[in-house]
């Protein structure tokens, strides 16, 4: 998943599922060494770190009892300031030790309320753990005794942190950027499915600039470049190129032409790896895939068309049945998880690729019009 839109606003991914667990278990580590040889009160500030106190507490070997409080202070992407608590503590907490899990800690406004609470309630001690923190925008003379990621001044969603009550359920971290300014669009198909023709027609009614990966190949084959000469070696078997060489080259291409108003891809993305990989590409310049659009056309009318392309193109992965059998078998085998994969961002439009070109065209119009 790269860039996602929650209500009208554009995130990008920025820190892993990965990285936070690292970052739990490094802050569980300096707790546990700290108050093992006593039972902790862990308090996580409801709503945002009921992932954070889940996590924290699975990872916890020690005793230690669980509670929550909830306050509110944001709205949208600004900080109120006005802390509200929902929900206080019932708890009788004389003579413990509590630790305050935190998700997020900004401005401080809110530790500060938390300080607040807990004053007057007698604790051995009151221990503040933060998951993320922003440095720049902290304004208090407050004590936070475990910090887990120290983050940019830029607004975040994600592993129970929300937009306006979205994005909690990510997994990652996602952080605020600009609207994508491209149409990026991946041109998806079995061979044979008129990607190619469509693309050209496309490429003009949308001001696109077209690249087809095969294209770009047989340029360097015949004009017998190192790439070239390598990519000849899978394509004459009817065998995919291998990814990373098949990315740096879309990668180069794609810069080319830095003021694009978006691209087509046409062969490319054709497996997860390179799905991803070209996500994460778009994603450092604030782009993303609008959509995967994919010609629909059964097996046996792609042969029949294949065949008679073959007749004149000359290219030999044309001419033989078997061939065009084994490119099926690779899109089939491989390919075709693409379509999972963009179906989950709900990203993947199917066209129905039967009948005159300029039928086509108007089908796969209707769908560019939208992204
Ligand atoms: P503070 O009071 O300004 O320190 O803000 C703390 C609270 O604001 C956190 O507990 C979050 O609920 C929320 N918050 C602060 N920064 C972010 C952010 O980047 N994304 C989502 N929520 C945030
Ligand atoms: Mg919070």
């Amino acid at each position: 998943m790269s860039i996602i839109k929650l209500h009208d606003k554009y995130f990008k991914k920025f820190i892993t599922e990965n990285q936070i667990e690292n970052a739990i278990s490094l802050l569980v580590k300096q707790v546990s060494e700290d108050l093992k040889d006593e039972t902790p009160i862990f308090i996580g500030i409801l709503n945002g770190s009921f992932m954070f106190v889940a996590d924290f507490v699975r990872k916890y070997n020690y005793n230690c009892e669980v509670s929550f409080v909830k306050l509110s202070s944001y709205n949208g992407t600004n900080s109120t300031g006005k802390i509200k608590q929902l929900v206080g503590v019932n708890e009788d907490l004389e003579g413990r030790t509590v630790v305050i899990l935190e998700d997020i800690i900004d401005t401080g406004n809110t530790l500060q309320e938390i300080y607040e609470i807990f004053k007057d309630k007698k604790l051995k001690q009151l221990k503040i753990a933060t998951l993320f923190f922003k440095p720049d925008v902290f304004k208090k003379e407050l004590p936070i005794d475990y910090i887990g990621i120290s983050i940019p001044d830029k607004f975040i969603v994600g592993y129970g942190l929300d937009y306006d009550n979205l994005g909690r359920n990510l997994a990652d971290i996602y952080q605020l950027t600009t609207e994508p300014k491209m149409k990026n669009i991946v041109l998806f198909g079995p061979p044979g499915a008129g990607k190619g023709t469509q693309a050209d027609l496309l490429k003009v009614k949308y001001n696109l600039e077209h690249i087809s990966t095969g294209e770009v190949f047989r340029y360097n084959i015949k004009n017998e470049t190192e790439l070239g000469k390598l990519a000849k070696s899978f394509m004459d078997k009817g065998d995919l190129v291998p990814d990373n060489v098949t990315i740096d080259m879309l990668k180069a291409e794609v810069d080319k032409t830095p003021d694009a108003n978006g691209f087509i891809f046409d062969g490319f993305p054709r497996t997860e790896s390179q799905a991803s990989a070209l996500d994460e590409f778009l994603e450092e310049k604030g782009e993303t895939i609008s959509g995967m659009v994919a010609l629909e056309v059964p097996e046996d009318l792609l042969v029949e068309r294949l065949l008679e392309r073959g007749k004149t193109s000359g290219r030999a992965d044309d001419q033989d049945e078997s061939k065009i059998r084994n490119r099926f078998n690779e899109y089939n085998t491989k390919t075709a998880i693409l379509k999972d994969y963009y179906q989950t961002q709900n990203k993947y439009f199917g066209v129905n690729g039967v009948g005159a070109i300029s039928e086509i065209t108007e089908r796969l119009s209707e769908v560019f019009d939208k992204l």
